[in-house]
């Protein structure tokens, strides 16, 4: 009698985690954006990410962070990474503002690690139904506010979200109600170990208009009497601790 020996040879069909198709996600998913909010898109996966814009490749790597996008910015933005292309999130930014105002009440948007700021949420028409969230760390929670302070007759809040650690970088926060589809602007707070941090005001930049820069430098008084140089695309020598740079057009961080 013969053996029969009989080989199998499987071949399984292992997909490349490589190129699955990456995804575009925007914290926080706003149903509506408006001129002025600040905008953080994330691309799946792990290595090098570019990003398009209509198609057409804008500067940035890793997340795409708008800190005030402009109604100029609307369109269709799609991430590319080993390979493959995601399918393009479609973001069309409104002019208006939200009815209810987050604002910082003390602090800056750039902070040192360990420090925090103190918000204010102001709503015209009252607080009642109002509630306060962060998008920090991949995870969106939400924020305790008193329950007796957030009362129709009551129109503005004061409150200290928790310190911030580095895999919380930046943090994003707004305030929605309950049942009618409202929401405040965003605001976010980024940490630093810099010594050395421009920052803008959370206002939008809207050209022809001034713009307001913050340079902070922290550490030995000495130097503050190093010659502060802003870089734009050509150096801009700042002779005083306060200069205004005449002329602002509109361009990539
Ligand atoms: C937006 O685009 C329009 C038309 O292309 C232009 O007139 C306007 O100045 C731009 N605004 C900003 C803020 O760049
Ligand atoms: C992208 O395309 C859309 C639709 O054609 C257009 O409305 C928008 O202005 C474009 N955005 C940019 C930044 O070119
Ligand atoms: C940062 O804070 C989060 C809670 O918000 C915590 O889970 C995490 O362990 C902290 N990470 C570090 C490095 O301290």
């Amino acid at each position: 009698m013969k053996k029969l020996l009989c080989i199998f040879t499987v071949f399984f069909a292992v997909p490349k985690s490589s190129q699955e198709k990456p995804e575009v996600t925007m914290h926080p998913e706003f149903k509506q954006v408006y001129s002025g909010d600040t905008v953080l898109l994330k691309c799946s996966g792990a290595g090098s990410v570019e990003w398009l814009l209509n198609g057409t490749r804008i500067p940035s790597s890793g997340h795409l962070y708008i800190p005030a996008i402009s109604t100029n910015e609307s369109g269709s933005y799609s991430c590319k990474r080993a390979g493959g292309e995601s399918e393009p999130k479609i973001i069309t930014v409104l002019e208006g503002l939200p009815i209810a105002t987050l604002s910082i009440k003390s602090g800056q948007p750039v902070i040192a690690k360990g420090d925090s700021v103190v918000m204010e949420l102001h709503v015209h028409s009252g607080l009642e139904g109002w509630y306060c969230k962060v998008y920090k760390g991949g995870r969106v929670r939400r924020i305790n506010m008193l329950k007796n302070l957030m009362t129709r007759s009551n129109s503005y809040v004061q409150f200290q979200p928790k310190a911030l650690n580095d895999t919380e970088n930046p943090a994003l926060y707004w305030c929605e109600h309950k049942t009618d589809n409202e929401r405040s602007n965003p605001i976010s707070i980024r940490i630093t170990d810099l010594m050395v941090m421009l920052e803008s005001f959370p206002d939008p930049a809207i050209e022809g208009k001034e713009l307001k820069l913050k340079c902070y430098v922290w550490g030995d008084p000495v130097i503050r009497k190093t010659p502060v140089e802003l870089r734009t695309k050509s150096p801009l020598k700042l002779r005083n601790s306060r200069s205004k740079v005449p002329y602002l057009r509109q361009s990539s961080p």
